[in-house]
């Protein structure tokens, strides 16, 4: 069987890259070509190696501002790993519209929370202050607007009493890692409908 090839981009740990890399295992079908981070200390960098991926540091800082000179870079690596589909997990640069318009269609994005609400930053602290009795977070299409597009799938879990930050991230985290894999099969066979979780 042919795989798609996925690009995963990442700014940090990389949790959500490990989940993707080993959930595309058997007939799944699809299969990481590449791990690409914009800061040369992301500690994913290295779990993407220790998994025998290849990776690539495309560091926005000597760009200074210019998003398009950095995109520019950024497109080659991908280009030459002939990635089908691009995952970002934790990359925490914003795209512009001529980065995202190569790859309108085939790109994913997760972000911590329940979209339309909350998008950009702190999802968590937004959402306890709200006073939110939910949360969770969305897998979607990226578009050229931040944390905007078709969304794919949701994975919804309830605020507990005594809820910080840290613990609902966490939690948060854990069901990223759940639904970003289900997300990516389903995406991958050409089924757009959302995966709702639990
Ligand atoms: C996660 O909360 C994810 O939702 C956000 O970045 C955080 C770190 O992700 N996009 P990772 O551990 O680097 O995958």
């Amino acid at each position: 069987m042919s795989h798609k090839r996925v690009a995963i981009l990442i700014s940090g740990g990389g949790s959500n890259m490990v989940s993707l890399v080993d959930s595309m295992i058997g007939d799944h079908p699809v299969r990481p070509c590449l791990v690409i981070s914009n800061d040369a200390e992301a500690g994913g960098l290295k779990k993407a190696a220790a998994r025998g991926i290849a990776t690539a540091v495309v560091d926005h800082l000597p760009f200074a501002g210019d998003r398009a000179a950095f995109e520019a870079e950024l497109v080659k690596p991908l280009l030459a790993a002939e990635a089908d589909i691009v995952c970002l997990a934790g990359f925490m640069r914003v795209l512009t519209v001529g980065f995202v318009s190569q790859f309108q269609g085939r790109m994913l994005n997760i972000h911590p929370s329940l979209l339309p609400k909350y998008k950009g930053l702190n999802t968590h602290a937004r959402a306890l202050e709200a006073g939110d009795t939910e949360h969770g977070c969305t897998v979607h299409e990226v578009t050229a607007a931040l944390d905007d597009g078709p969304i794919l799938g949701q994975a919804r879990i309830p605020v507990v009493p005594g809820d910080t930050p840290d613990t609902l991230a966490a939690r948060v985290l854990e069901w990223e890692h759940k639904l970003y894999p289900a997300v990516l099969r389903r995406f991958a066979a050409g089924d757009r409908r959302p995966v709702l979780l639990p």
